[in-house]
């Protein structure tokens, strides 16, 4: 329920991803928030606001004269309590009628006197988005400090393919639950490894672990909300990238290195959650190993992997480091041993039953202060902790005189 408390007027314009809207309601429900729609007169050619009524239990608004409203201020009504007012999608035209400060009906005077944050999901054409006047609309709405989220490129209604596909639902509501998170690392960029590595053996074969990946790709997620920059070094996992997110697809322990120093200038942050693979086979196989009956298992000689994470430590001048510390048993032992032998600030422990491949886990963080315990919650939650708490070491670093050695 990230959006738990939200009310949130969600305006709908015409064209055909308005179908779309509904689903977004629903979404948008489901995390806890009041949706109440407003709808342009040529949205309702597209679906009827009987739908969004029943979907949002909340009356719909599409017009200024509305007889239901004693006072015939909807505009002013619906826009006061709005903690956020979304459109979605929001068409060629009624993007252009913002741009210029037209407030023509319901929904355009209800931007016009909003004192809330306004995010727009932009569905049009290709030709129409790429179009000067357009790009012109944009531009001046960005510089008004609206957040146009989209568009996606990808098939389109009429035929043609290109950018002007409104976002999927997921996607908004995910913006719309970033758009509420504190700005903590605005202007950093954060560099990340997530998911385990595979060395191979031979072609079909290799040397991996159980990392999901989940934990690195919501620390990705939380950073970017909160404003970073964030590139993400991962090795083979079956997630999707966060939005926003950079990501550099690895396999190998040596590609995560050589991909790692390769970003890591200019990174205010370096956060190791990759599960890296300590050893790799000293020398795989071009063809597939075959079984014979009578010959003696094959011995698989192993190398040491380099340390990333430490090699990142060592540098004349390193980014804030963080660690992670997935441990068996002994966890504050392990975890605080690890920090001293990196000569990291931050290390974040975690026990391999509480959180390996799940949606939840229980964290403990480990710096100089001592620890901090964060009970069990969903990944996203600990990620967003976290995050939090590396804004609050680096602001502490940057308050700190360099060190005159
Ligand atoms: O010492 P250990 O390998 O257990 O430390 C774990 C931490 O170091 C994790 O943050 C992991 O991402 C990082 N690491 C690394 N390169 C390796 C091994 C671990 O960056 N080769």
């Amino acid at each position: 329920m990230e959006l738990a408390g939200k009310r949130i007027v969600l305006g709908i314009t015409g064209g055909i991803a308005a179908y779309k809207a509904a689903e977004l309601v629903r979404l948008l429900i489901k995390e806890g928030a009041s949706v109440h729609v407003v709808m342009s007169e040529a949205a309702t050619h597209f679906v009827t606001p009987v739908t969004f009524q029943a979907l949002s239990g909340k009356l719909v608004f599409t017009d200024q004269w509305d007889p239901r409203v004693a006072n015939n201020m909807a505009h002013i009504d619906l826009s006061r309590e709005a903690d956020a007012l979304l459109v979605a999608p929001a068409s060629a035209d009624f993007l252009a009628k913002l741009a210029g400060g037209l407030a023509d009906d319901l929904l355009t005077t209800l931007v016009l006197a909003r004192d809330c944050p306004l995010l727009v999901a932009p569905a049009m054409n290709r030709q129409m988005w790429e179009n000067p006047a357009t790009r012109r609309n944009i531009a001046v709405l960005r510089s008004d400090g609206v957040s146009v989220i989209g568009p996606a490129c990808g098939d389109q209604a009429c035929g043609e393919t290109g950018p002007g596909r409104m976002l999927e639902p997921e996607e908004i509501v995910d913006e719309t639950i970033a758009h509420f998170q504190p700005q903590l690392l605005a202007g950093k960029r954060l560099l990340l490894t997530a998911g385990p590595t595979f060395e191979a053996i031979d072609p079909v074969r290799g040397i991996t672990n159980l990392s999901s990946g989940k934990m690195g790709y919501a620390i990705a997620r939380a950073a970017r909300e909160a404003g970073a920059q964030v590139t993400l070094v991962s090795g083979p996992v079956s997630l999707p990238c966060p939005r926003g997110v950079t990501r550099i697809s690895v396999t190998s322990a040596l590609q995560m290195h050589a991909a790692v120093l390769g970003q890591v200038a200019d990174n205010d942050v370096f956060v190791a959650v990759a599960a890296v693979a300590d050893y790799r086979p000293a020398e795989p196989l071009d063809q597939k190993i075959k079984k014979a009956a009578q010959a003696a298992p094959p011995a698989i000689e192993l190398v040491q992997n380099p340390d990333i994470l430490g090699e990142i430590a060592a540098l004349p001048a390193p980014p804030l480091c963080v660690g992670f510390a997935a441990e068996s048993e002994k966890l504050a032992e392990y975890a605080e041993s690890k920090r001293r032998s990196k000569k990291i600030p931050l290390i974040v422990g975690n026990l391999i039953h509480d959180g390996f491949g799940g949606d939840d886990n229980r964290l403990v963080l480990f710096d100089d202060e001592g620890q901090h315990a964060l009970p069990v919650a969903p990944k996203i939650d600990l990620a967003r902790h976290l995050v939090a708490h590396i804004a609050a070491l680096l602001e502490k670093r940057q308050c700190t005189p360099a060190s005159t050695g």
